[in-house]
């Protein structure tokens, strides 16, 4: 009987909550929603076995986490490349008119908060988790599950992972900084700050106070539903319990696109939410399989971002940093200036030269500007304000080490060469251990800046000994017992990362996260690549002269290589860790292009990668094979005129 009404109690109420949060068309009282929520934690605390995942007693939030699990994403989530003014758009749209010629796009507010995967098995929520690096995110499920706009069950049992947005509204993000500055608690930067911090905590009860919400805008797999487009997507997102953006629009030309732009441009200020842009997406999912993916973004979507704000104030002074590289970068000192949200205290003069071109002088009204997440910058001086200036000066010597700085005459950057630089070695610590690199939990940024004042740590080899340091950190360091232990548990399980996450992490110049993995993958370990020739690296397909000649000038070094062994004395691991099944179609080319019925595209692309091909999406005469579906496009025709092997899906089946 109590199994029964419990049950019945959960959805009744969960229909309220959908009809309340998501359909803004409340059918049940406040005061009758209270009182069936009561009589359902009565039921449950008498019969805790029957409680049901999907209860909402459930949002209330668990206990404490000492850290948040590490997920792997079944498809990789992708971010989204940028343009910044109309041209740039059109320059999209001609790229996507080339493969087709109509096309209906979808056009969506940019949510500015934080991407979060949600996985349904059977209809109940089953996980939640961040972005992380697109590859690997964290389990927020609990903190997830605070989250009102987040159905617990959905309107059909359905298996199926799901992507939006967590954001904060503005009303809420200004209340939560009240009560934050009278308890003398920091303030939040802006609304995706507080999203952000608030979604990563240990206590989700902490996230069950800061009313976040959850916009949906992706279903991973479509095909499974029968849906055929974005737009119809969100409908079917929104019926079955999600919350989709209102402003969802589609538009059958570019024109229709760029006058949303405009619009959405001016309603910025009154939506109750931040938005950083439009989103703009191939509509119909067929032209999106077609047009596929970059190794980091879909190529049928792009993010118009809105135009920097910016603001005029106080040139005060300037001071110089010193980067990983040595490179020395003089920044603005400014009156503090409210931009884009938050306060901005400096900005980057980026070099010498600069500064120069502009004539900036302190002392100068100064505008500057500032957009999503990049570091604001100084663009120009208001000269009718100027009044008892003082001439800049390039600084002769490094901020930290005070050796001489060098400057060659081609570029206008200054750097310090002495490789004993404090600041260089704080960098490139705090480099290795970041996400894309040896993603070290526990280390970020601020307890690495503590660490090299308090002297645990020195340069990068000295991570791998603070477990014999463990008692003085625990003394010496506002870090408690638990955190030092965690912490030691995360460096430990560092050493086991594939060889491209370690070479990531050495800084060699040019040398980014990307072409890591391809010479990881190429070259196994590091001793073949310290080996590797110029010319070898050279015939690399993604590896030019700039890239090539830094890798040899790196290995040349002996503190370089040095540092290496040091590492590997350590155990760190220097082998790729493939997750590869064969080597079958190395060297391979391949393009795919229709619709084929035994194979999700990414699915097909994974498994070709997996067995050493790639794949890319144009056809040219270096493809060696076109694997082709249903309805295939002008790929097929143009394959055909190079004379390209071609495979349907029955040789394919034959191949694998
Ligand atoms: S689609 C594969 N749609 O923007 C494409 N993203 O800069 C996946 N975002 O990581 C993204 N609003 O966190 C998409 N309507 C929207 C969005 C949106 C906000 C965020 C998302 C993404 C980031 C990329």
């Amino acid at each position: 009987m109590s199994k029964k009404r419990i049950k019945e109690l959960i959805e009744k109420l969960n229909k309220a909550s959908y009809e309340y949060y998501i359909l803004d068309n409340p059918t049940i009282s406040d005061a009758e929603y209270d009182i069936l929520y009561n009589e359902l934690k009565g039921l449950e605390k008498k019969h805790p076995e029957y409680v049901l995942e999907d209860s909402p007693t459930q949002r209330v939030g668990a206990g404490v986490k000492e850290e948040f699990t590490k997920v792997k994403h079944l498809f990789p989530m992708l971010s989204l490349d940028n343009v910044f003014n109309f041209d740039q758009l059109n320059y999209f749209d001609s790229v996507v008119k080339k493969e087709f010629s109509k096309v209906d796009y979808t056009v969506e507010p940019k949510l500015d908060g934080l991407a979060v995967s949600l996985y349904y098995v059977n209809g109940v929520l089953k996980r939640a988790a961040t972005r992380g690096d697109g590859t690997i995110g964290e389990d927020i499920t609990e903190n997830a599950k605070t989250i009102k706009t987040i159905p617990l069950s959905l309107k059909e049992s359905i298996t199926t992972e799901v992507r939006g947005e967590i954001f904060m509204n503005k009303e809420s993000f200004k209340k939560l900084n009240e009560e934050r500055e009278k308890n003398g608690d920091n303030l939040f930067a802006n609304p995706r700050n507080a999203a952000a911090g608030s979604v990563r905590q240990l206590d989700s009860k902490i996230t069950a106070s800061r009313n976040l919400e959850c916009s949906v805008y992706h279903l991973v797999e479509p095909a499974k539903y029968g849906i055929n487009s974005q737009y119809e997507s969100t409908k079917f997102l929104n019926e079955i319990g999600f919350n989709v953006n209102e402003e969802i629009k589609i538009c059958s030309n570019l024109n229709c696109v760029e006058n949303y732009i405009e619009e959405m441009t001016k309603k910025r200020e009154e939506l109750p939410y931040d938005i950083d842009g439009v989103v703009v997406k191939v509509d119909s999912f067929s032209q999106q399989a077609e047009l596929g993916f970059t190794s980091k973004f879909p190529k049928w979507a792009t993010a118009y971002k809105f135009p920097a704000e910016t603001a005029l104030t106080k040139l005060l002074d300037i001071t110089f940093t010193v980067g990983r590289t040595g490179k020395v970068t003089p920044n603005a000192i400014l009156e503090p200036v409210k931009v884009a949200g938050s306060t901005v205290r400096r900005a980057t003069l980026h070099n010498e030269g600069y500064i120069i071109d502009r004539d900036i002088k302190i002392g100068d009204y100064v505008y500057i500007r500032k957009a999503g997440d990049v570091i604001p910058e100084v663009f120009k001086v208001e000269l009718s304000k100027r009044d008892n200036v003082k001439a800049f000066k390039m600084a002769k010597n490094c901020p930290v080490c005070e050796s001489e700085l060098f400057k060659n005459e081609e570029d206008p950057i200054h750097y310090c060469i002495n490789i004993n630089c404090d600041a260089q070695k704080l960098e490139s610590i705090i480099h290795f251990v970041s996400r894309p690199a040896m993603n070290i939990d526990g280390l970020g940024e601020q307890n690495v800046r503590r660490f090299y004042e308090q002297g645990f740590l020195t340069k990068i080899i000295d991570i791998y000994y603070l477990k014999d340091k463990r008692e003085n950190l625990i003394k010496e360091d506002r870090l408690g017992e638990k955190s030092v232990d965690n912490l030691i548990k995360a460096i430990e399980e560092s050493k086991k990362n594939s060889l491209d996450k370690v070479l990531f992490g050495l800084g060699i110049r040019y040398v980014g996260s990307k072409t890591s993995k391809i010479l990881a993958k190429k070259f196994k370990n590091i001793d073949n690549l310290i080996k590797a020739s110029y010319d070898e690296l050279l015939s690399i397909y993604e590896i030019g002269d700039k890239i090539a000649s830094s890798i040899v000038e790196y290995f040349s070094n002996d503190e370089n290589k040095k540092n290496i062994d040091q590492l590997k004395s350590v155990g760190i691991n220097f082998t790729f860790e493939s997750e590869e099944i064969s080597d079958k179609f190395e060297g391979m080319v391949f393009v795919i292009t229709g619709n084929l019925e035994g194979f999700k595209r990414e699915e097909l692309k994974e498994i070709l990668e997996k067995n050493g091909a790639r794949v890319s999406s144009t056809v040219s005469k270096n493809t060696s094979v076109v694997i082709y579906g249903h309805s295939p496009g002008s790929k097929l025709e143009k394959a055909k005129t190079l004379g390209i092997e071609l495979w349907d899906e029955k040789t394919l089946g034959e191949k694998l």
